[in-house]
C-alpha cells in the first residue's frame, strides 16, 4: 500500500506521515529531507541556488548529510523551496523518491507532489493544510521550545513566501491531487489531527478494497 502525504509547510503532514507509517507498519520517506539536502549542497558548494545548474550539481550530495539535524532549519527550508523550482533538481530525486514508493509492502511518502507526480498511483492520498497563522503559530512553538528566539510574524511572512513559490513554480506545483483527501487541522492539536486522517483513510480503505 502506498500512502501520499502533501500539504504545505508546518501543516503537520511530517507527524502525520510518520504517525502512519507506524499505524501501517510502512517505512516513510520525508522527500522534503531530500530537497533541504540539495538546497545545503549548494551553499557547501559556494554555489547559488537560483542557478539550475549549481543546484543539479549538488543533489549528488553524500547520504550522511540526511542526518545533519541543521537541515531542520528554517533557513534550510527557505534554501530548499528555492532549489525546488528547477525541474533538473526535481528529475534528478525522482528515482530515488519512485524506488522508495515501489518497494515491497509498501511505503508512506509525503512532500508536495507525492500524489501528483511521485506517486499518482497511490492507494491513499491525503491533502493535509492549516491556516497560515495556525502553521505560524505551531511553528513559532516548536522553535521557541528549542530555544530559538524569532519574532511570530517573521515566521508568518516565511511561511507565505514559501506557499507562494511552492504553489506558482511551474514543474509539479503544490496542489491537492484530484483525488486527494483534504483535511484541514487548523482547529485540531496533534491527536485530533491523525484522528481525523485515520477515519479518512479506513473510510477510505473500506470503499476501495
Ligand atoms: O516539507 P519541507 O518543508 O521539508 O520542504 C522543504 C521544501 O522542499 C519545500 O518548500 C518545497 C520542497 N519540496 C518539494 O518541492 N517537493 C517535495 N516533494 C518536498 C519538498
Amino acid at each position: 500500500m502506498i500512502i501520499a502525504v502533501d500539504g504545505p509547510t508546518a501543516s503537520g503532514k511530517g507527524t502525520i506521515a510518520k504517525q502512519l507509517a507506524a499505524h501501517f507498519g510502512l517505512p516513510c520517506l520525508d522527500t522534503g529531507l531530500l530537497y533541504r539536502a540539495v538546497g545545503w549542497q549548494v551553499s557547501a558548494n559556494d554555489g547559488d541556488h537560483d542557478s539550475e545548474a549549481d543546484a543539479v550539481a549538488a543533489c549528488a550530495f553524500p547520504d550522511e548529510l540526511l542526518e545533519n539535524p541543521e537541515l531542520r532549519s528554517e533557513e534550510a527550508g527557505g534554501r530548499a523551496s528555492r532549489v525546488s523550482v528547477h525541474p533538473g533538481v526535481r528529475k534528478a530525486l525522482f528515482e530515488r523518491q519512485r524506488a522508495f514508493a515501489e518497494q515491497p509492502g509498501g511505503a508512506v511518502l509525503d512532500g508536495r507532489d507525492i500524489g501528483t507526480v511521485i506517486a499518482p498511483d497511490a492507494d491513499v492520498k491525503l491533502f493535509i493544510t492549516a491556516s497560515v497563522q495556525e502553521r505560524a503559530r505551531r511553528r513559532w512553538l516548536e522553535m521557541t521550545g528549542r530555544e530559538i528566539e524569532i519574532p511570530l510574524a517573521e515566521i508568518e511572512k516565511d511561511i507565505v513566501a514559501r506557499d507562494a513559490r511552492d504553489i506558482n513554480r511551474k514543474d509539479a506545483p503544490l496542489k491537492a491531487a484530484p483525488d486527494a483527501m483534504v483535511i484541514d487541522t487548523t482547529a485540531f492539536d496533534k491527536d485530533q489531527a491523525f484522528e481525523a486522517v485515520l477515519e479518512a483513510v479506513r473510510d477510505h480503505l473500506a470503499q476501495n478494497p
